[in-house]
């Protein structure tokens, strides 16, 4: 999943536009997006979409983010969607691999009740929005076979911690969320799952938009969340592995198999080893 496209789940308008956004994922939003008097109405229309896009041929990834366990909101988010089974539920307000343990009993209830296969729903949280959960990156390995790739989020966590601001005049994040950041890309590599980065704001400003996007994946990124269609053909692109870089690593995994036994080899002038050969692997895996 490359582009990750927000949708406000109270919102048909955008629920049908998100369709053709071209984005790999769309997450309908019953948490902060959706005012606390149209949760309701945003659960019924979540589930019907979810219901009616199951028809059409090709749909992107559907992802619902629940209200946060702490609400008393997640039980009844969970109610009116698991049965039409959407890919994963995203978690906000993550604390540690007990908080996706403790989602993940409740999803396998509700699978079951639908006759769905144990394991079919995903979970995608988000892992950094208090400060309490920057001391529990260690606990999401093997915290659960659901969790499928994790993400961050800077604004409730500047609300959590008192910060005026997590940005610079230069559009770059403060000290205190970069670490954030950092610690996010450390826990899901540990965890052995994808990182997707968080959502930027400011929607008109593309710019800015493709720096984080390029920075996100020199990093080790897969994909990056949206607010606003126009920025998914700009994370589509930035995310997508060039012909160049298909080709190399095609031929790495080809010098290896055609090497059986060898730990270190010469290609193109450089030394390749068994990370090289890795990273390799699971680009081709992406593509
Ligand atoms: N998904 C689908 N369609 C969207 C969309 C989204 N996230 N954001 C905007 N659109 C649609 C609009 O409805 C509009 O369509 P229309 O002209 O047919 O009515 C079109 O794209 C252009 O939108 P624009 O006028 O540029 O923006 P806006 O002022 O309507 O909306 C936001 C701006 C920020 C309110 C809107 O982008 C949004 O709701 N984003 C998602 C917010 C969210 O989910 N936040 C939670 C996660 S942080
Ligand atoms: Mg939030």
């Amino acid at each position: 999943m490359r582009s990750l496209l927000f949708v406000p789940a109270d919102s048909p308008r955008k629920l049908e536009k998100a369709l053709s956004s071209g984005a790999d994922a769309l997450i309908l939003d019953l948490e902060d997006s959706v005012a606390a008097s149209a949760k309701d109405a945003a659960r019924r229309s979540a589930a019907e979409f979810l219901r009616q896009a199951r028809k059409e041929a090709r749909v992107p990834k559907l992802i619902v983010r629940v209200n946060a366990l702490d609400t008393g909101l997640t039980d009844a988010d969970l109610d009116a969607v698991i049965a039409q089974s959407p890919d994963a539920i995203m978690l906000p307000k993550a604390c540690g691999g007990a908080d996706i343990q403790h989602v993940s009993v409740k999803i396998a209830v509700r699978e079951a009740e639908s006759n769905l296969p144990d394991g079919t729903i995903g979970i995608l949280p988000i892992i950094t929005e208090t400060a309490q959960s920057l001391f529990e990156m260690g606990s999401y390995r093997g915290a659960s076979h659901r969790l499928r790739a994790m993400t961050w989020g800077a604004e409730d966590l500047a609300t959590d911690i008192g910060a005026e601001t997590n940005r610079l005049e230069d559009g770059q994040y403060t000290p205190p969320f970069m670490l954030a950041r950092n610690l996010m890309l450390f826990a899901t590599a540990s965890a052995g799952v994808d990182a997707i980065d968080t959502i930027f704001a400011n929607f008109r400003d593309s710019a800015t938009l493709e720096r984080e996007c390029r920075d996100a994946r020199r990093d080790g990124f897969t994909g990056k969340m949206a607010i606003h269609p126009d920025q998914v053909a700009i994370i589509n692109a930035v995310f997508s592995p060039s012909e160049a870089e298909v080709a190399k690593a095609r031929r790495i995994v080809e010098a290896f198999a055609q090497t059986p036994g060898a730990g270190v080899l010469a290609l193109e002038g450089e030394m390749i080893d068994r990370p090289h050969f890795l990273k390799a692997q699971r680009l081709l895996e992406r593509v």
